[in-house]
């Protein structure tokens, strides 16, 4: 082990440079213009798995964007562990808040900034490169892996489970392995045991049957813009709690001993608030905003459009209001139901002047993970050696749909190990990479795969 190690620590510069090209591919999977860069990111991706030294590494076409797998399996009597990750990232605008091209990486400040950079393709090729100095050193590896890595988890991994279960037999392993979320902060390793789920949906009001003037119609016809802005405001009461009937029915209220453990969490109220440029937070009343992100359900306004906002001004009544909204769900919440109640909730709520369409987006179902397996003492032993301190258990808002499908499809567990820090951007302008958390995470990722071996 040590001699990989070695080995990672001589080849950091060589790191950098792969991980630039890998970068400059725009594999923005919600793009269809984006298509054959998405199919490049695959191909790369795939060389970077031969480069590691996995064996039988495919590209597997799918009706959206492919699917590479790679594998390792010389050590037979030890764990098979299925690492996942995706080679997509998010769109890019607003492109003029970027300090340079999104895919032309450049390092600043010990961070090296491109799309996907942290949201995912630096953290999949922290576990190429710990192979690679493993295989290259050893000629072998401690456990067997087999590398699932996908091109579409940022529009919801829509050709991804009929995959595992085409696929069953052959994705057969001992646990899964993700690093797809974040550490707590800079020198603070993490283990993710929850993330949220998700139901996404989009609502528009129509009103008239057409634009209207609104000085000839204003006063005597509903807008729909503001019927929209009165029902999304209505969602939740002054307390902060969602006022869709059923909404809660089957949220998990966690225990005081759980809710013990989220005080002994560092966070500082002040530093959050600053980072963010806020003032002051708002949430649901009697919880804290940890236990707001990881155990609570929430509902977002996305985007909310209707009527004129070009330049100058122009008196209109318009016909239609559009918003996109999203729910983060807990256990034992369920997507389909929970859509299911927000669209009754807004066509029970909307007056007769208005008719109301709601069309659904990929959702997910939240996870908590299983916190009682050798495998996690083996992660917690391999963070804790990298970067010299305990890491914490924490839960995510985010969401990776997947996960579920990995208990239900495969029956396996997830060992979530994110490396991402929290001001690395992930969706935002400027998204980056701690270069020295990547190092030290290369490291951990190493002695996490002996260490699984037992
Ligand atoms: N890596 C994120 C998930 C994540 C975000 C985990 C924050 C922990 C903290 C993932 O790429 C992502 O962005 N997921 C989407 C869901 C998907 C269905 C578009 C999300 O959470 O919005
Ligand atoms: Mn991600
Ligand atoms: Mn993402």
């Amino acid at each position: 082990m040590n001699e990989a190690l070695d080995f990672v620590r001589s080849r950091h510069h060589n790191y950098i440079g792969e991980l630039t090209d890998y970068l400059a591919i725009p594999s923005i999977s919600s793009d269809p213009a984006r298509q054959s860069d998405v199919a490049h990111g695959a191909e790369f991706t795939a060389q970077l798995m031969r480069n590691a030294g996995l064996d039988r590494v495919a590209i597997h076409p799918t009706s959206g964007h492919p699917i590479v797998t790679g594998e390792w399996l010389g050590t037979p009597g030890k764990p098979t562990f299925l690492v996942y990750g995706h080679y997509d990232v998010q769109p890019v605008d607003p492109l003029d808040l970027w300090e340079k091209d999104p895919f032309s990486a450049h390092i600043k400040d010990d961070r090296i900034i491109a799309r996907g950079s942290a949201d995912d393709k630096g953290q999949v090729f922290m576990h190429f490169k710990a192979v690679e100095a493993i295989i290259e050193k050893d000629g072998s590896l401690p456990i067997n892996l087999k590398f699932v890595v996908e091109g579409e988890e940022e529009v919801g991994s829509p050709n991804l489970s009929p995959f595992l279960v085409d696929h069953k037999a052959d994705l057969k392993a001992d646990g899964a392995l993700v690093s797809d979320t974040s550490m707590w902060a800079e020198g603070i390793p993490a283990i993710t045991y929850g993330l949220r789920g998700l139901c996404y949906l989009e609502v528009e009001l129509t009103g008239p049957n057409r634009d209207l003037h609104s000085g000839t119609y204003g006063g005597a016809v509903a807008n729909p813009v503001e019927i929209l802005a009165r029902l999304l405001a209505s969602v939740k009461d002054a307390s902060g709690r969602i006022q869709i009937p059923g909404f809660y029915d089957r949220v998990v209220v966690p225990t005081d001993k759980e809710r013990e453990l989220f005080r002994t969490i560092p966070f500082h109220l002040a530093d959050y608030k600053a980072r963010l440029g806020v003032e002051d937070l708002w949430g649901e009343s009697g919880w804290s905003p940890v236990e707001q992100t990881w155990v609570r359900p929430s509902f977002e306004v996305n985007g909310l459009w209707g009527g004129y906002t070009g330049p100058g001004a122009k008196t209109v009544l318009p016909a239609k209001a559009n918003a996109k909204v999203s729910m983060r769900l807990v256990p034992d919440q369920h997507p389909d139901e929970i859509a299911d109640l927000a669209e009754r909730f807004f066509k029970e709520r909307a007056p007769a002047t208005v008719t109301v369409k709601v069309t659904r987006h990929h959702g997910g179902h939240p996870v908590v993970a299983s916190l009682e397996s050798p495998f996690v003492a083996a992660a917690e032993r391999a963070l804790r050696d990298a970067w010299n301190r305990e890491p914490l258990f924490i839960r995510e808002g985010g969401s990776i749909p997947i996960v579920a499908d990995f208990r239900t499809i495969l029956g396996l567990e997830t060992l979530l190990l994110g490396y991402a820090l929290p001001d690395n951007r992930a969706h935002s302008p400027n998204e980056n990479f701690h270069l020295p958390t990547m190092f030290t995470g290369i490291e951990s990722l190493v002695r996490l795969y002996y260490y699984l071996a037992g």
